[in-house]
């Protein structure tokens, strides 16, 4: 039996892959959701928009600092594993919910009549920024070391992983199960929803906005500097800026009392929604790995506010610069990206990623 673990947005996006996989195929298989998003149009709509079953538990764990939101998610975690006693447990990606759920299975023996520990595949392996001062970046080396499967994405992340020293037979290049994601639901975005007339938006007439990482939001010059940027550019430019706004953001927005010029912000989007408004956008603007991939997925452009990506796939092939945070870099940056034609290759695998992961574990348990 396996354990899905997942606790965030983009985990239950890109997790829903694998569950649909498990569903169809039958295998047995449950959803340990540890609460670490609960805001409405943070966790559930995910479960609506991609029709996924009610996971079989939620932690609740809500927000707290790392060492509190951590420690709530390995207790939780732990306990369940101890009822059920999966042979699998499977995290993707770098959240505090995949190093809690990383730590508390691979130190649960309860795995078959001679008690192993529970096996970790980690799905989204092998990414490095290279910047520890990242949350993230612990999040994903601490998991890549301790997990017994390691999905990694690309060669370039199998790579990374192979030059830490871990042990080629635990690695399967598989693609991301994002583009089985965007793949599975692209169409219908466009088919169903009505976002782009609501909003008063044009096809590729407006820049979509997304920012939410803790060193760009929680640092108040940081912040300030990023959006001059973004309302120059929306001055120089007169395209719409639209901003489905983070909960996280939302609150530093309010508490550092700032006034946002130029750039329309609108609630976090359910994900039917939220593909509507990349696939159309002119260009996006973001700190978020997710939005990186799809973007390129998509075929749109994308400057990546932040100083260094793990997604670095997207600048080879032209769809993304990575401008840092100075206004004048992220204006450039953008300029750039303007002139591009969306004529790169998608480095992110077929769609089939989550067939590939399931398959990969049940050969091998
Ligand atoms: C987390 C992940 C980040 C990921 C992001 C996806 C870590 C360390 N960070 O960041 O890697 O990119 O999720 O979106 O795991 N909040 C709500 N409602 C919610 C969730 C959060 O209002 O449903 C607010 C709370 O004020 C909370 C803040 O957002 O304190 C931050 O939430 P948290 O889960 O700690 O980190 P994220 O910034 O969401
Ligand atoms: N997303 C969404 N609605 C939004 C913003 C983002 O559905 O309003 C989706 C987006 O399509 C992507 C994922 O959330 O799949 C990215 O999540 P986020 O940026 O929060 O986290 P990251 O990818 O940086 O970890």
């Amino acid at each position: 039996m396996f354990a899905i673990i997942l606790g965030t947005r983009p985990e239950i996006i890109k997790m829903s892959p694998l569950i649909r996989s498990c569903e169809k195929q039958g295998i047995d298989y449950f959803v340990l959701h540890t609460g670490q998003h609960y805001s409405y149009e943070m966790d559930r709509v995910f479960f609506e928009d991609l029709r996924l079953p009610a996971p079989r538990y939620n932690l609740d764990v809500g927000s707290g600092s790392h060492a509190v939101q951590t420690g709530a998610i390995m207790a939780g975690v732990e306990k369940i594993l101890a009822e059920e006693k999966p042979e699998v447990v499977l995290v993707q990606g770098d959240t505090n919910t995949v190093l809690a759920g990383t730590l508390a299975a691979s130190k649960c023996y309860v795995r078959g009549p001679q008690k192993l520990p529970v096996e970790v595949g980690h799905v989204e392996a092998g990414l490095r920024s290279f910047d520890r001062t990242m949350p993230e970046e612990i999040n994903r080396i601490i998991a890549d070391h301790v997990a017994d499967y390691c999905f990694a994405p690309t060669e370039v992340a199998k790579k990374n992983l192979l030059h830490e020293g871990i042990d080629e037979k635990k690695i399967v290049v598989t693609g991301n199960t994002i583009v089985d994601a965007v793949r599975q639901n692209v169409v219908l975005s466009n088919e169903s929803g009505n976002t782009l007339k609501n909003l008063g938006l044009s096809e590729k007439g407006y820049f979509l906005v997304t920012l939410h990482r803790q060193e760009n939001v929680d640092d108040k010059t940081r912040l300030e500097g990023i959006f001059s940027a973004l309302a120059r550019l929306h001055a120089a430019t007169g395209i719409p800026m639209v901003f489905p706004v983070h909960p996280r953001t939302e609150k530093m927005i309010k508490s550092f009392g700032l006034d946002l010029k130029g750039i329309s912000l609108i609630p976090p989007q359910g994900f039917l929604d939220f593909l509507q408004l990349e696939s159309n956008a002119r260009m996006a603007l973001t700190d978020s790995g997710g939005v990186q991939e799809e973007t390129c997925i998509l075929g749109v452009p994308c400057v990546t506010i932040r100083d260094s990506t793990e997604r670095p796939e997207t600048v080879a092939v032209g769809a993304n610069i990575v401008a840092g945070v100075s206004p004048e870099n992220i204006i450039k940056a953008a300029g750039t990206m303007l002139e591009k034609q969306d004529s790169w290759e998608n480095p992110f695998g077929d769609g089939n990623a989550g067939d590939k992961i399931l398959h990969s574990i049940c050969s091998e348990i």
